[in-house]
Formats: C-alpha cells, structure tokens, sequence
C-alpha cells in the first residue's frame, strides 16, 4: 500500500508554541506524594524531591507544567500550602476522596520546576472560592514586595516573585462532578470579573478560561459560545479537555478517535471566530488543550476508592493506567494531530505526568521508570519544535465503526529550529505496511540523521517496574533519501520518528 507527500518549507500550518508538549501535574493519588515528592526516598533532594524523577522529566524537556488541579483545584485553599510544613492543615480533599497534608504547596512546585527547567501553569480555585482568594494567590506569586501577601511570601522565604505568566480560571466548570460547578453563564460572569481583577493586577498575564470538559457533555458547544461571550475581551485561551479510550478492544475504531478529537478543536476554533465576529473584535483567542491522555485501564481499581469505600486515605495508588503498544500509537496520533493544528492550539498538557494516567511511574522507595507512552511524548517534545509543515498527504484509508475516511497513515512534519525536519508517522493498518514516499522538493541538501521506530508483536505489551524495557523505540532501518524523495516503508502499527538535517 502507497501513501505519498510533499514538504515545501513554504507550505507552512504555523509556528508551533512550544507549549503543546505540556503536562499536568495534580494533587491526586500518588502524583505529588511518592511521585515527585518522597522525602525518604534514595534518591531524594534535601527538599524531599525525588532526584530519579527529576532525571526523567528533565529528559522530556518539559516547557510547562499546570498545578495543582485538575478536579482538586475546585476546593483547594492555596494558603494551607505555604508557611512551616508542621503547621500545615490536613484537609480532606472532596473530589477524590483522599486526604491532603499539603506538605507540598506553591513554594514546593516551584523550586520542583525550577529544578526540572519547565514554567508554572497555575489554576485558581473558581469552584468553592472566587475572586478575591484567586487576586490574593496571583499577588502572593507575582508581586516583588511592599503589599501584605508578597511579603508573606518573603517572609515565608521566597524573595523574589515566581512571576508566573500563565494563569487557569478554575477547572471543568461546566462538569456536574465539580465542587462549586456552575452553568455557562454563571461560569462566565465569574471568569470574566476575576480575569478583570487578575488583569488589573498586571495585564501582560495570560488567561485560560475553561471550556468543556470534553466533547460529549450536554452543554457543548454552547458553553463555549456563552463563556466567551462574557470574557472574550479578557482571557487569551480557552481550555479543551479529551481522554481516550479502548473499551472494546477494538484498534480500528480506537486509532480512529483522533477524527473526534479533529473535529473538536475545529468546532471550538469556529465557536472562537463566531464570538470575534459577533464583538466586532480584532483579538484572537487560542486553544489550551490542557488536558489529554489515554485513561481508562486503570477505571476498574479505582471505583473503590473513589466511591469512598476506603475512608480518605492519602495518597492512594489512584488513576495508575498501566500503558500498553497500542496506546504509544494513540498518543503518537494526538501529538500528531496537535501540530497540524498548531495554529490554533496553543498549549496542550499530557495528563499527567507522573504515576496518575502518566509517563512516568514510580515505586514507593523503589524505582522510576518509563512507560510505553513515554517514547513519543519524549520524541516530540524533543525534536518537534519548529514550524508544522502542510505536507499534502494522499493516503489510503478505512472506516471505522463511528468515523469514516480513517487514514491509514498519519504524518506530521516539522521544519526544526535549526533548519532540518522532524516527520512523525503511525501506522493504522493491522497487517499491512504503508510504503510512504515524501517529496522533500522544498529541502534540498538534507540527509537521514536519525531514524528511530517503535514495533511490537504484541499490542497489549507493557512496561513494569520489573521489564522496564518491553516497549521501547529502536533504530529504524530502511529509510531513503534520494533525489529529493525520503522513502520509508510504514510496519503494520507501527510509530517511526525520522530527523533530516545537513
Ligand atoms: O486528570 C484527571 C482529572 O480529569 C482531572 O482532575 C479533571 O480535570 C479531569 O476530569
């Protein structure tokens, strides 16, 4: 089976924000506790962080991390994390029904993001608080000194401000599951007058006001049209949530998800020009895709927990997907589907990041290591910044049960910073390769410089603290560069990330 393209460095989609390879890191199962933070840990810093997990996310180059929620922002009170640890109040923590220490809080992360190279992204509660909990928090981050919570900051001994840029407005305010949930309107009434308050504090800050939690909700699309009516003027980015899923262990119509997730973005881009034309505006608005990831393995084990069958523990082993092949194909698919529409889409955060539905999971006392999911998050954080090419693909495909013309192969280019191209590929098909051929008429003189390819015989194959191994890229054979054209045959399921450069 034939697939073929073209690359000119002149059909562009857009500069990519480096942003889109984002992650999320909650306070939620072992997310914090015992996975970035452990104080008896081997590994750990005189901060009690753990150094192995630090090495890892350093390694993905991370350019932004949202904190500390994620359903759990709804009901959180950013002062129990600040002051002496002893004095600390533990709270119980309604939306997962887990005990909270708050032995972690804001100065904690923040020396963690430090320590790892990443920016803050950092959400204000807009579930249970409002307002003025939200301008104090951005006062206590942002201001040098001289007001009554940037000292306290001081005083609680960081002198200088975190000045962080970026800025949520609450999470999921349309979901029904939301400590303090509100309908559109209330929503955006109360997101527009806190961004008001937030800008009037500094007005370079970015502001991401929500948007539905993901495509099926009752409310979509018109949340978004009603919440941007009342805040298009004062927020830059609207969020998009989207988890996959395989219930029925069927590939073909789990490859297929990403059309859903297509469509989602071009529907909420349109709701965002609708909004523009009916203000007369000149502003444009972006996408915060600030939450996406596979998530379901693990819906079984948790319904205990989460049912509060076991009181309120902390730090319980909650939402610990354990990722197979297929889903390196799956995320291999979403990030590709983020650089084509990189125009739009902004910022994107895997959700999450370590142990909760993440790439990295860790052992209490033991080990970190790397998921199967890992592998092509770390590839396109790494090698795809740059500018998103149009490549014009012709390809082959199927229909799946709820979506029809599925390509069978899905490409993504990126002209590099430094002047070569990175291609991402995934191969849908079950059994047969796709011989893909790209016309590289707009990048004379390049060379193969690394090809590197993720196969398995078995798709439900995974990565144990025992075989951290079992699924992981290896170098590609059988690419070509010759006379202008990069072929490269496509294995059956198959991921293959291919560098040129001079
Ligand atoms: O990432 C897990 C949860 O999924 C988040 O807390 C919530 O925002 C979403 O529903």
């Amino acid at each position: 089976m034939k697939a073929t393209a073209t690359a000119h460095r002149e059909f562009t989609i857009s500069k990519i924000d480096k942003r889109i390879y984002g992650a999320f890191l909650e306070h939620l199962g072992r997310a914090i506790y015992s996975g970035i933070y452990e104080p008896d840990h081997p590994t750990a810093d005189t901060d009690g962080m753990r150094g192995d997990v630090v090495d890892l996310i350093k390694e993905l180059d991370v350019p932004v991390v949202r904190y500390p929620g994620g359903n759990f922002v709804s009901a959180y009170n950013w002062e129990d994390g600040i002051g002496p640890k002893q004095d600390r109040p533990v709270r119980l923590d309604l939306a997962w029904h887990t005990s909270e220490s708050n032995e972690v809080g804001i100065h904690e992360f923040a020396d963690w993001c430090k320590s790892v190279g990443t920016e803050m992204m950092l959400a204000v509660n807009l579930g249970s608080r409002g307002l003025d909990a939200a301008r104090n928090f951005v006062e206590y981050v942002n201001h040098p000194g001289g007001s009554y919570w940037s000292d306290l900051r001081r005083q609680n001994g960081q002198e200088e401000p975190w000045n962080v840029k970026l800025w949520c407005l609450g999470n999921e305010m349309d979901g029904p599951w939301q400590i303090g949930h509100k309908d559109a309107a209330e929503y955006g009434r109360l997101a527009a007058e806190t961004a008001k308050a937030i800008r009037a504090f500094d007005s370079s800050l970015e502001l991401v006001v929500c948007g539905s939690s993901h495509s099926g909700m009752p409310t979509y699309p018109d949340w978004e049209a009603t919440v941007l009516e009342h805040t298009y003027d004062v927020v830059d980015y609207i969020s998009l949530h989207m988890y996959f899923a395989n219930h029925e262990k069927k590939t073909g119509n789990y490859l297929a998800l990403t059309h859903k997730l297509e469509t989602y973005i071009d529907t909420v881009a349109g709701v965002i020009q609708f909004v523009k034309a009916k203000r007369r505006s000149d502003k444009d608005i972006y996408i915060s895709f600030d939450e996406w990831n596979v998530w379901y393995h693990s819906n079984q084990q948790d319904r205990q927990i989460l049912n509060g069958g076991d009181g309120w523990p902390h730090a319980p082993a909650l939402l610990e997907d354990i990722y197979n092949f297929e889903d390196v194909l799956q995320v291999g698919l979403i990030i590709n589907t983020f650089i084509r529409r990189s125009n739009v889409v902004k910022i994107a955060c895997i959700a999450q990041l370590v142990n909760v539905i993440a790439p990295i999971m860790t052992e209490r006392g033991g080990p970190a290591w790397r998921q199967t999911i890992y592998y092509p998050y770390y590839f396109a954080s790494r090698f795809g910044r740059g500018t998103a090419l149009d490549l014009a693909i012709s390809c082959p495909t199927y229909d799946s049960e709820q979506y029809a013309g599925v390509a069978y192969a899905d490409v993504a280019a990126v002209h590099t910073e430094d002047d070569g191209v990175t291609i991402f590929a995934v191969c849908r098909h079950p059994d047969e390769a796709v011989d893909l051929d790209i016309d590289m008429i707009g990048f004379p003189g390049m060379r193969i410089i690394d090809h590197q390819m993720m196969v398995h015989d078995d798709l439900q194959a995974t990565n144990t603290r025992d075989h951290q191994d079992d699924v992981a890229p290896k170098q590609g054979a059988g690419a070509k560069l010759a006379d202008g054209k990069l072929s490269v045959s496509l294995p059956p399921y198959s991921y293959q990330m291919i560098r040129l450069g001079r």
